[in-house]
């Protein structure tokens, strides 16, 4: 009889069964996901399939009526967004929500709310600018005055500045031009390399499948598919109705 070694390594993030609706109509059914160590994984849906509002769930701005979350085996079901950044979760929400009067270098500090150290944050500061030469010469414009593309890097900067561990972004690409989907694809990458576990959702089949390492689908609330990405950009049910194969 051989012994398996226990993994002691907690999960860095497990939802499970978890279920939540808007009034009586039903968003999210029962859904389990789980982030293990070093992976990319995607959550691919429609529009109104539920994926924000399975992100709402997650940091604590949608009460789930059932199931749990899991961050790194701590039970953090129901925290606020801002206790869930100390615990080393961040966000980049759908539609991006940047103060867009502040300028990027601003809004880049508020994503460091929860930190303490400051020395530890400056060298974050530069090693999140690294990450988008393109953007440093920008520092004191108006986060506003950015293009789109550039505003989504904004989003995920600051998402960066908190030292996240897990990082889950809603929609990053939607409504940008092939060349900046493409650069966001490379950033998530480069991020995830950094040793951040990513969740990336997402509408956009072809880039979410081609980032990630593990693919969830989610149809109407529920989870109707889940295998490594590269096996479910085979699949020609996946093909037919989500890559427009
Ligand atoms: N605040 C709300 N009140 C009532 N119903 C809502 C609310 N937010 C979302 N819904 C409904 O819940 C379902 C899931 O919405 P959700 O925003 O999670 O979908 P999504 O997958 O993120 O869609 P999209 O790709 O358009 O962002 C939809 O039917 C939507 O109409
Ligand atoms: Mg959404």
């Amino acid at each position: 009889m051989t012994i398996e070694p226990v993994n002691t390594e907690p999960v860095p993030l497990a939802v499970a069964g978890l279920s939540a609706s808007y009034g009586v109509v039903p968003a999210l059914r029962d859904v389990s996901i789980t982030l293990h160590s070093g992976e990319i994984v995607t959550l691919i849906g429609a529009n109104g399939a539920g994926k924000s509002t399975l992100i709402k769930a997650i940091c604590g701005l949608v009460r789930p009526s059932a199931g749990n979350v899991r961050l790194f085996g701590e039970d953090v079901t129901g925290l606020s967004p801002d206790r869930l950044v100390r615990k080393g979760l961040s966000v980049v929400p759908e539609g991006r929500r940047l103060f867009s009067e502040m300028t990027m270098r601003e809004n880049l500090e508020l994503g460091a709310f929860a930190r303490s150290d400051r020395a530890a944050v400056g060298r974050d500061f530069e090693r999140v600018i690294d990450l988008f030469p393109e953007l440093r010469e920008r520092l004191a414009t108006p986060a506003g005055a950015f293009s789109g593309g550039q505003q989504q890097m904004i989003a995920v900067a600051r998402a960066l500045m908190s030292a996240p561990r897990v990082l889950l972004l809603d929609e990053p690409t939607i409504g940008l031009a092939p060349a900046v989907v493409d650069r966001i694809a490379d950033i998530i990458t480069r991020i995830a390399r950094t040793g951040v576990n990513v969740l990336l959702v997402e509408q956009n089949a072809e880039t979410a499948l081609s980032v990630a390492d593990r693919a969830y689908i989610l149809e109407a609330g529920a989870i109707t598919a889940e295998d490594r990405a590269i096996t479910l950009a085979e699949s020609p049910e996946v093909q037919r109705a989500y890559l427009g194969i």
